[in-house]
């Protein structure tokens, strides 16, 4: 089903062919969309080119999302090379290392701000800068990725809990400002997937046995049920929905032991 025909769209945070964020843009190439993909920096950047070969007609442009700089590039290239966007899938997060592990409570001032900085004010900074080129297409819609550790502690998920539970409610608000212009603003919150970002939170291997375990569906998801969902909030088919976080876990997020 071509869901997402004749619709553009951008697609920040791929990485490398496991990323959560080249499962979403296959998904959506595969939809008839076309598409802008995003690199954070050169040494990413040959891989992603590499990757976007396999994607009709799909470009590829540098933005690490804390400079400016990269931002306004951004914008300039949406311009020149698209006129409009039909969509944003905001697919990334970073944090230091050293606090992804013991206690929160040693958290530090810079690596707050980080975490922060990047994984939840770039999304209110990159709906600013597409909410013309949105509204040129008459609307459309943007989405990002979650985690349930913004809800319930994940013992080392630390300062990305509270950067997921920050970018959770800039979700909500971006959705009031941008409803009246027909964008809508969402997020998936998947359960855990083997990737670069995940191998940095500490005990990946037993989450991923307990949602085996523990969720209803008794498997923690597959990338292409992430993606599928995704499609569902990207194209027409979720036009009714805006500020929702979707869980896409099985089910673990509603069990309580
Ligand atoms: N993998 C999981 O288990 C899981 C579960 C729930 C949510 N998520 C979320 O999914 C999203 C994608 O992560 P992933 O698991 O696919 O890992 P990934 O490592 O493949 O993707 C993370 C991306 O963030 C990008 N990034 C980091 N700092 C950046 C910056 N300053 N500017 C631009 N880009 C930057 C990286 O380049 C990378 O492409 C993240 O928001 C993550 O928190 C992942």
């Amino acid at each position: 089903m071509e869901l997402l025909k004749g619709k553009t769209g951008i697609v920040l945070g791929v990485a490398n062919h496991r990323s959560l964020a080249w499962h979403i843009a296959s998904a959506c190439s595969r939809s008839g969309a076309r598409l802008i993909l995003t690199y954070q920096n050169d040494r990413l950047g040959e891989n992603v080119r590499e990757l976007a070969k396999d994607l009709p007609s799909a470009m590829t442009f540098p933005c690490d999302v804390t400079a400016d700089a990269d931002l306004a590039a951004l914008a300039h290239f949406i311009g020149e090379s698209a006129g409009r966007l039909d969509f944003l899938v905001h697919s990334l997060a970073w944090a230091r290392r050293e606090e992804l592990e013991g206690e929160f409570l040693a958290t530090s001032r810079e690596g707050y701000r980080e975490a922060h900085d990047v994984s939840a004010y770039s999304l209110v900074a990159l709906a600013r800068l597409a909410r013309p080129f949105l509204q040129a297409g008459g609307g459309g819609s943007i989405l990002a990725l979650t985690f349930h550790g913004s809800q319930r502690v994940f013992p080392g998920y630390n300062v990305m809990g509270t950067a997921k539970a920050s970018l959770e409610a800039a979700v909500r608000y971006l959705a009031y400002d941008l409803g009246p212009d027909n964008v809508r603003v969402n997020a998936l919150s998947p359960g855990p997937v083997r990737t670069l970002a995940a191998s940095g939170v500490k005990g990946l291997v037993r989450m991923l046995d307990l949602y085996r375990q523990r969720a209803p569906l008794r498997r923690a998801p597959d990338p292409a049920e992430i993606a599928d969902a995704a499609l569902f909030l990207l194209s027409d088919m979720g036009r009714g929905v805006t500020g929702e976080v979707l869980y896409v876990d099985g089910g673990y997020h509603l069990t309580g032991v």
